[in-house]
């Protein structure tokens, strides 16, 4: 008689272990009933509900006040054309709806803008933060991009944004034309984080700024031209990297010791998987071109680990900028691989004199620890992390 509670007890936290925090606000309910299991003062956008507050991200980001309380706002299924700049101090989290947190192919929202720096931003001091579709920074010039060694200049009175985002499908649409740098996200001057999210272009699709440090759990990142750039910090977890053409390469990373000594700005991957695009045109045949990285200066940093390399992966792993101007400048360009797996892996191909072989334990090093300065950074959502 008592043995059935005791299951049925071990079975529901078993269940309420793994779900995340967010499921219940994120389900789609019956009209009148959404806000049911979100947190007390969660604003609701939908374009269909008329209980919504808000019928546009943007509606509901404006009305937010400008302190330093956290602010939380459910987004309805739908595909929005809108261009988002979260700016606030104070914490924000938005949440998708979707039945399935867990499952990134279960999203129902989308985001949406389509313009290209080369054909849409023409001005004297454009900058590719003027193409963005979705900016995580304090306000325009703290998220220039900027030309020189470190970019823009740096500016110490910026401020800084914390943010979440879950269950997210960003994409620039301008790609359909392929139009020069035409992010879908950038993030500086700010500390960012992202669960099961979709950001896609082609050329520069995700930017981490000065003063910038983004996490990634899950999700997938498209692009064909140098899709990860930047000289901030990019933690990815299980995301996937999913190639729409083979330019450049992956990473495009510039790092400094010009700031902090050893700093660890670069791209951290953990348990990736590079893949061609589903969506990549079919004229293109990707096999063995795609570049795992190259140097946007010579203190790029760039760690692969654990990662599966679908055979569109360059057999010789990383590559110079070019052939005249390489950037390399071994032990200081920092490149490296530990437990690569699958077709792409070519450990005799791989070229030696640009990366390192490292070995489990030592690629172990690069910790979220010593990359972030402290072990479970408060920024990201450690339980979602768990449960997702
Ligand atoms: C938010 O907090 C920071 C740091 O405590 C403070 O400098 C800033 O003035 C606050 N911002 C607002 C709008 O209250
Ligand atoms: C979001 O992206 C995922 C992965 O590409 C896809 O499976 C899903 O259908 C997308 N959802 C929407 C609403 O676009
Ligand atoms: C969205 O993209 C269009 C091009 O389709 C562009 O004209 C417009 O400026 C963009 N919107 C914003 C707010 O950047
Ligand atoms: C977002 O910021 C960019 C760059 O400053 C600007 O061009 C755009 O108009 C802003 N969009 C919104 C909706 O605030
Ligand atoms: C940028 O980061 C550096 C190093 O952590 C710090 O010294 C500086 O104050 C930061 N600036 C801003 C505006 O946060
Ligand atoms: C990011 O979070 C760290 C703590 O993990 C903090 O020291 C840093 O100032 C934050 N950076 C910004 C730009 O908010
Ligand atoms: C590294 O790049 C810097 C400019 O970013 C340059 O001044 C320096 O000479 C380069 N070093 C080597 C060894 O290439
Ligand atoms: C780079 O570091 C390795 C291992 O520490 C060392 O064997 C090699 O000589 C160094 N190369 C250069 C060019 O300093
Ligand atoms: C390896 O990289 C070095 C330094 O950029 C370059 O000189 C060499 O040609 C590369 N090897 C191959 C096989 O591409």
């Amino acid at each position: 008689m008592l043995l059935i509670p005791i299951i049925l007890a071990a079975i529901s936290v078993a269940t309420a272990k793994t779900k995340t925090p967010f499921a219940d606000c994120q389900a789609p309910k019956e009209q009148g009933h959404q806000l049911k299991g979100c947190p007390r003062g969660t604003i609701y956008v939908s374009q269909t509900d008329p209980q919504s507050q808000y019928g546009t991200i943007n509606g509901a980001l404006s009305s937010l006040p400008n302190d330093n309380s956290s602010q939380i706002i459910l987004i309805g299924s739908g595909s929005y054309h809108e261009v988002i700049n979260v700016t606030r101090s104070g914490g924000l989290t938005l949440l998708g709806m979707t039945d399935d947190p867990k499952k990134l192919s279960h999203n129902q929202v989308k985001i949406w803008n389509s313009s290209g720096t080369l054909t849409d931003v023409i001005s004297s001091d454009m900058d590719n933060a003027d193409a963005s579709v979705f900016t995580v920074s304090p306000n325009r010039a703290a998220t220039l991009v900027g030309t020189g060694p470190l970019g823009a200049p740096l500016q110490p009175d910026f401020g800084s944004v914390n943010f979440r985002a879950y269950n997210l499908n960003v994409s620039n649409r301008a790609i359909e034309a392929q139009t020069g740098p035409a992010a879908a996200l950038m993030v500086a001057y700010a500390n960012a984080s992202f669960y099961e999210c979709s950001f896609a272009s082609y050329q520069d699709t995700v930017f981490i700024g000065r003063n910038g440090s983004a996490y990634f759990e899950g999700g997938i990142l498209k692009g064909g031209t140098d899709y990860l750039y930047g000289f901030g910090t990019l933690w990815l977890s299980r995301t996937i990297l999913a190639s729409r053409g083979s330019g450049g390469g992956i990473t495009a990373w510039k790092g400094s010791t010009q700031w902090y000594g050893d700093n660890t700005f670069g791209v951290y991957v953990n348990d990736a998987k590079i893949v061609r695009a589903d969506d990549a045109l079919p004229s293109v045949d990707l096999t063995r071109s795609v570049s795992l990285g190259r140097p946007w200066n010579n203190q790029s940093r760039v760690i692969y680990k654990n990662t599966y390399m679908s055979d569109i992966v360059l057999p010789i792993g990383f590559t110079a900028w070019s052939s005249t101007d390489p950037r390399i400048f071994p032990n200081v360009t920092f490149y490296a691989e530990a437990g690569s797996y699958g077709p792409g892996w070519a450990p005799n191909a791989r070229n030696t004199t640009i990366e390192s072989i490292l070995t489990k334990s030592k690629a172990k090093e690069w910790s979220i620890e010593r990359v972030s300065g402290t072990s479970e950074p408060a920024w990201i959502d450690w339980e979602t992390v768990a449960a997702l």
